[in-house]
């Protein structure tokens, strides 16, 4: 192969790829960067004038994207999408999530319900619903964006850790199911990136002084640098890679 040839591997010409939770952080980032891969994006959010301005955004740079606003929790909502729109879809990212941390004394069970409907449950109905369509074309790729509070734990973060550490099970059991039909389902764990939902920590001294003795790279993730792993993961140059989690975390979890 040329030099061009593995530089193709990388690229998602050609296909498109849902992003839940792309209005903002982390979503926003890999969504972008699938489009200047070369995919058409379908931004998920909650907000539909959020979701117009960065569709604008995007198409004001040549790139490609459609909004897709629902809310991944409200199953009816999500099967409605899916019902509409789900055939076109090649690529599917669940990377919209939701975090309280809070002790088990605050938690009752309905409220450890509602962060596994958001981070677990509607990531299983996505996959569900969009399986059929990927499996008829004999290709696709799903990525959960899973946490590194899930295979390790903070305190004060149970209902979070567990439904993260669900995903990534989630994501072992996709793989073995989905496989033979060509379709891998993979998972990226982020430690601490600095996204609008960490924006009351940044700078924070307290938080500093940790990321600077527990994280070998002493700084906190770039919200960019999530792209690298989700296009990975995404495109041909990952054809063989089904089943995995790739921590993208500095190195925290690497260290003890
Ligand atoms: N940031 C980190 O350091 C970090 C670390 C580990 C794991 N993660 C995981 O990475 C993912 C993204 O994190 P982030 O920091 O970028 O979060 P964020 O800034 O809070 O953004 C969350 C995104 O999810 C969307 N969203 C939330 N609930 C939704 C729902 N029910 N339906 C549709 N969209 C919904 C939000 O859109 P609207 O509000 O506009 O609808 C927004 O686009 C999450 O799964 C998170 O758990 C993040």
């Amino acid at each position: 192969m040329t030099h061009q040839d593995h530089l193709d591997r990388f690229s998602l010409s050609g296909k498109t790829a849902l992003v839940t939770g792309a209005s903002r952080g982390l979503g926003w980032c890999i969504a972008r960067a699938m489009a200047e891969a070369g995919a058409t994006v379908l931004l998920n959010g909650r907000d539909p004038a959020r979701l117009a301005e960065l569709v604008s955004e995007l198409a004001g740079e040549g790139l490609s994207s459609v909004a897709a606003c629902f809310d991944v929790a409200v199953r009816d909502a999500a099967d409605g999408w899916i019902a509409a729109q789900g055939r076109n879809v090649d690529i599917l990212v669940n990377n919209a999530g939701l975090r309280h941390r809070k002790p088990l004394a605050d938690t009752p069970p309905d409220a450890f319900s509602v962060m596994l409907d958001v981070n677990l449950t509607a990531a299983y109905g996505m996959a569900r619903g969009l399986a059929p369509f990927m499996a008829a074309k004999g290709a696709g790729a799903i990525i959960n964006v899973t946490s590194i509070a899930g295979p390790v734990a903070r305190a004060n973060d149970a209902a979070y850790t567990a439904a993260k550490g669900g995903l990534a099970a989630l994501t072992r059991a996709l793989a073995v199911e989905l496989g033979r039909s060509g379709v891998r389902c993979n998972g990226i764990a982020p430690g601490y990136f600095a996204t609008e939902a960490n924006a009351p920590w940044v700078g924070d001294p307290g938080v500093t002084a940790l990321l600077h003795s527990r994280v070998p790279l002493q700084r906190w993730g770039d919200p960019a640098e999530i792209a690298g792993a989700a296009v990975f993961l995404a495109s041909p140059a990952a054809s063989y890679v089904n089943g995995y989690v790739l921590t993208v975390d500095g190195g925290m979890t690497a260290s003890f």
